[in-house]
């Protein structure tokens, strides 16, 4: 069953029309990723299903209900959770308090217990937890962004490029978390410069390109494709 499900989505800022009608669908429980070069569209496409810019035209059902034109707000609540590609953050609270204020945002009676849980699935906060978040490292913000969306209890997650500017060590952790989580029955849409350990990753996959589905299958099956290899994979970091 799929948990998401987008038909024809088109949209864009101001004059500018930047997804011409994208259509795809998220199944329950698995990973699905977006690959596609810069400024083809996968920050926008993740925006409009997070409500964070218009969907002008098409639809998009989440978990049985129709989203095309509900608040952000609305959306997480109803266990659509997107991890930032800013990873913003509340900058001067403690890594402790980003998760209590990102738990209490989802209306949780357990926040303690899972704020708990976080520190031991990202060992590297624990020490941290008294620090602002402002003054940790790129990739440890990039663990507490990824701890304050699983303190919503997301049914699924958007991720918009989790391993960018991640030293090697860092993106094996991170893609291992993000299996971690898939395992847990969250059901996850990746969008990754790294095509080839997003397509080794992915239970399916689409390609966006400028603005349009160019090609889609399985993550195993696109990773042998040669227009893929060519376009994508040619310079890929291992
Ligand atoms: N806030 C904005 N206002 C106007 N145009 C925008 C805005 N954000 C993005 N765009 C334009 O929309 C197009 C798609 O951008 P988008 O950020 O979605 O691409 P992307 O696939 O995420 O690229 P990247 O891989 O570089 O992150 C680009 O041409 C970009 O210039
Ligand atoms: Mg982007």
């Amino acid at each position: 069953m799929a948990i998401l499900e987008v038909e024809g989505l088109v949209a864009g800022y101001g004059r500018i029309e930047v997804l011409h009608g994208v259509s795809l669908r998220l199944q329950e429980h698995s990973l699905c990723a977006i690959i596609g070069a810069n400024g083809a569209g996968k920050t926008t496409l993740l925006a409009a299903l997070s409500r964070l810019i218009p969907i002008r035209e098409g639809r998009a059902i989440f978990d049985g209900r129709e989203i095309t034109h509900a608040s952000s707000h609305a959306v997480a609540r109803a266990g659509l959770v997107q991890v930032p590609e800013g990873r913003r953050m509340l900058a001067g609270m403690s890594v402790e308090e980003n998760l209590l204020v990102a738990g209490e945002g989802a209306g949780g009676r357990t926040v303690g217990a899972d704020v708990a849980a976080m520190f031991e699935r990202f060992p590297t906060l624990a020490p941290r937890r008294a620090l602002p978040a402002g003054s940790l490292s790129g990739g440890e913000q990039q663990m507490l962004a990824f701890a304050r969306a699983l303190m919503a209890h997301p049914k699924a997650l958007l991720l918009d490029e989790p391993s960018m500017g991640l030293a090697p060590r860092l993106v094996e952790t991170v893609f291992d978390l993000i299996a971690e989580e898939r395992a847990r029955g969250t059901s996850i849409l990746l969008v990754e410069q790294n095509a080839r350990k997003a397509l080794a990753l992915a239970d399916h996959a689409y390609v966006l390109e400028r603005g349009s589905i160019s090609l889609e299958g399985k993550g195993a099956d696109l990773l042998g494709r040669e227009e893929i290899t060519a376009a994508y994979l040619g310079e890929a970091t291992p």
